[in-house]
């Protein structure tokens, strides 16, 4: 039944997502079920080799798991032919080097978003990787969470008619390390080791809204650093550096109206950590991580506006639960499953580095518009040459 495993070169293993939803969620899950069933039904196993810096913490996850494979050599690993695989979950400012190797050793490669710090680099590396023939692709996991897997299907359906805006919220309190430990690593606040939330964020904004609702055409964004002192992971205090938080607002083809707000630095007061509300002619929905309500034209309600009087309506209740109808897998790992069958059977697989670069292009853009407070327009984002055309050439935008 199983053919020879596919050996897959993960590095920085140790790391936040790569241990968990790389390593543990992904790869060892897709192991215990016995590998990834291909259209001939046959199954292809992985075997992966946990690559890092430290010789005692890969040896500990190593032992953890019963796992066989681990080194903190990657010039090695990359020249050995039983790894077929590159899987990158570096951090973002570590990526660009580690992945110029991999392409020069002809390796697949797959890698957490960003793709670069630049969108330069990012479409760079998409060139070298296309020149090189290799099969190449990012991770775009909130396509996956059932919640905008539940607006797809909505959208699909035909239900909002004209969908005239969307509007995002992200965020959470990230605690600043002082009296209590913060939640994140200290990079991601740090702009010299490629932290920030525009850089982390819009990559994910920028292939939710593509392929929902349309071509992101325009950004207007402010960048923010609200809280300006952090203390990190051994207890010293650091200059934040980078923004803790991003509003945005986007014009995407077709004219819908998308504005995000992403923040480190915000108290929840939702159902979720994200949630997009999407109105259209016929009827809206409020999609989180989970769940997806919406309201149709003919249960809209019809406020009036009276300050003087209370209003006792249940607004919240007016919405209908959209119903499950479908197993949600572990994102991450339904990606890796789909790379792997891309790898193996040339099955498609449309989010590649250019798909990656174009999220770095839309985070480059949001930051510059901030700089520079006023609109970037980005050209047709489908080849690298286009893209930094349109980063480049001073005039892009006109104010709204
Ligand atoms: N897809 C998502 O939703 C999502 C969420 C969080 C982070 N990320 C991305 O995943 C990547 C990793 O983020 P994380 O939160 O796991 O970070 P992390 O700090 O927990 O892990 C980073 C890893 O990189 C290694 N590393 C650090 N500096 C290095 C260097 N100079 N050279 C080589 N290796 C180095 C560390 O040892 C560790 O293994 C980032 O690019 C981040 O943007 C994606």
């Amino acid at each position: 039944m199983a053919t020879s495993p596919l050996g897959i070169i993960m590095n920085g293993v140790s790391g936040r997502m790569g241990y968990r939803q790389h390593l543990v969620r992904s790869i060892l899950a897709i192991r215990e079920q016995g590998g990834v069933e291909l259209a001939d039904g046959s199954r292809v196993q992985v075997e992966p080799l946990l690559v890092g810096r430290s010789e005692s913490k890969l040896a500990e996850i190593a032992a953890r798991h019963g796992l066989e494979h681990w080194t903190t050599d990657l010039d090695a690993a990359l020249a050995d032919p039983r790894w077929s695989i590159y899987a990158d979950f570096l951090v973002t400012s570590a990526r660009v080097p580690a992945i110029t190797k991999a392409i020069a050793a002809r390796k697949a490669i797959y890698t957490e978003k960003p793709t670069a710090e630049t969108a330069a680099d990012a479409f760079e590396i998409a060139r070298l990787a296309q020149a090189a023939g290799i099969k190449n692709g990012v991770v775009h996991d909130k396509l996956y969470l059932p919640g905008l897997r539940k607006l797809k299907r909505v959208i699909d359906s035909g239900f909002f008619g004209r969908i005239l805006s969307v509007r995002g919220e992200f965020g959470y309190w990230v605690f600043e390390g002082d009296w209590q430990e913060a939640q994140r690593p200290s990079w991601n606040y740090r702009a010299e080791d490629g932290g920030g939330i525009v850089v982390d964020m819009f990559p994910h904004w920028n292939y939710v809204l593509e392929n929902l609702f349309g071509r992101v055409e325009s950004v207007y964004a402010e960048a923010v650093t609200h809280i300006p002192e952090r203390v990190d992971e051994r207890g010293a205090a650091y200059p934040a550096t980078a923004d803790d938080a991003a509003y945005g607002i986007f014009d995407l083809a077709g004219g819908i109206r998308a504005q995000i707000n992403s923040s480190w630095a915000v108290r929840v007061h939702r159902d979720e950590l994200v949630e997009f509300q999407v109105d259209g002619t016929e009827g809206s929905a409020v999609a989180g991580l989970f769940g997806c309500r919406v309201q149709h034209r003919t249960g809209t309600p019809k406020p009036t506006w009276n300050p003087d009087l209370r209003d006792d309506r249940p607004y919240r209740d007016q919405w209908f639960e959209v119903p499950d109808n479908d197993v949600y897998e572990n994102g991450f790992k339904v990606q890796w499953e789909q790379f792997i069958r891309h790898v193996v059977e040339d099955a498609p697989h449309p989010y590649d580095f250019f798909a990656g670069a174009r999220g770095v292009a839309l985070a480059e853009a949001g930051l510059r518009s901030s700089r520079e407070g006023r609109r970037i327009t980005l050209a047709d984002l489908a080849s690298g040459e286009q893209a930094e055309t349109s980063l480049q050439s001073a005039p892009v935008g006109v104010s709204a």
